[in-house]
């Protein structure tokens, strides 16, 4: 077979491995021959320098991701980045040293025991997307659970209208923070909903952060405050916490023809009154980044392009909480499970 590459020999290769659901002790760091990394005639093999951590890859860890649930031992992690280190003779339209992020079905794409908690990902050249310069090594592993959930969802399936606002709970989430760039982007107003007046202060002062008001559940009049705020209530909300009190405060909080899109089960199930959606004609929805992937390449194509151009021209700014290095993955899990970081966790290999 010929295969182009550039010294894989003498790198330390790695993956995550979670050994059996649990805590972060169940994370184990696992050496790996260089030859598990070898292309295949349409593959290509990455480098990684950026993976972006995500709430997920924690239930995944717990036995908790109620969406996939793959069983251990398995890798964790849903994006990545990096750089082209070998490819496969029938590949002629990616190169050696090329800066590519893995399309959003890359790890899906794989089995499902292989996450991209790795110091390198195999995969096939259709499943890169190549990556303009001036974004950096540090991010381009973590750019699309934060823009294409929020994109896709509030662009593409709500179809955003200028004027319309948009409540934001997470507010800290790099989801939350990114749908806010987006939104205004798109002429609409944004409020942010966080848990913690620290986090509101922070925020208030994050350039990243395009809130035009933001609240805390910890002020208990917080509803009331939105609905002065917004008056007739708000269209949109895009909420990933979905838990009973709290998403009977946001039915209340709707417009007429509001829509809720839920996209995280952060919250526990409980019971909520339904009787304000007939009222208002309003909607609960759910979303997964996953319908992103089934669209027409038309629409993820124009979706990766604004995303990646806004952010090469620095009309979006994604924001870093904190990096860690791949082999501290168990004080990154912490520091997740702490909830105080605003933005994006991310691993760097
Ligand atoms: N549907 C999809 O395709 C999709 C894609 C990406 C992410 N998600 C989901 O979105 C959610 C957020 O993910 P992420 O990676 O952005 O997480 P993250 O960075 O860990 O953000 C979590 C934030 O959510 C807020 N929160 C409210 N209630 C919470 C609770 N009970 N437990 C934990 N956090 C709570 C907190 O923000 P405040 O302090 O500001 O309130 C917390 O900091 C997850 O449920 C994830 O599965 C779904």
């Amino acid at each position: 077979m010929i295969m182009v590459s550039i010294s894989i020999q003498n790198q330390i290769m790695y993956k995550i491995v979670v050994k059996d659901f649990g805590g972060v002790e169940q994370l184990q760091v696992v050496e790996l021959p260089d030859s598990i990394f070898t292309p295949g005639r349409d593959q290509v093999v990455i480098k990684l320098t950026s993976i972006g951590m995500n709430h997920a890859d924690l239930m995944a860890r717990r036995g908790e991701y109620k969406l996939v649930s793959g069983r251990p031992p398995f890798t964790p992690g849903l994006e990545g980045g990096g750089y082209i280190q070998a490819i496969g003779e029938a590949v002629t339209d990616r190169f050696v040293g090329q800066r590519v992020i893995l399309s959003p079905d890359a790890p899906r794409s794989t089995r499902r025991s292989e996450g991209t908690y790795q110091s390198h990902y195999l995969t096939t050249s259709d499943k890169t997307i190549p990556v303009p310069d001036a974004i950096s090594d540090e991010i381009i592993g973590a750019i699309w659970l934060p823009y294409l959930t929020a994109w896709g969802c509030l662009i593409w399936k709500q179809s955003l209208q200028p004027e319309q606002i948009v409540l934001l709970p997470a507010a800290s989430s790099s989801v939350a923070i990114a749908a806010s760039q987006i939104i205004r982007h798109h002429g609409g107003t944004t409020i942010g909903v966080t848990s913690s007046f620290r986090k509101l202060e922070k925020l208030r002062a994050m350039s990243e952060a395009h809130y035009d008001h933001i609240v805390t559940t910890v002020n208990p009049d917080w509803s009331k405050e939105i609905k002065k705020i917004t008056g007739k209530g708000v269209d949109v909300i895009f909420d990933p916490v979905a838990s009973g009190a709290f998403l009977n405060e946001e039915i209340r909080l709707l417009a007429k023809e509001g829509t809720i899109w839920i996209y995280g089960l952060l919250g526990r199930p409980d019971i909520v009154d339904v009787t304000p959606l007939i009222i208002k004609r309003a909607a609960i929805r759910g979303w997964v980044l996953n319908d992103l992937t089934q669209a027409s390449l038309d629409i993820q194509q124009g979706a990766y392009q604004h995303i990646l151009e806004a952010l090469a021209k620095g009309s979006y700014r994604l924001p870093v909480a904190r990096t860690f290095p791949l082999n501290e993955v168990c004080l990154a899990h912490e520091e997740m499970e702490k909830r105080e970081h605003i933005g994006k966790l991310i691993l760097c290999p």
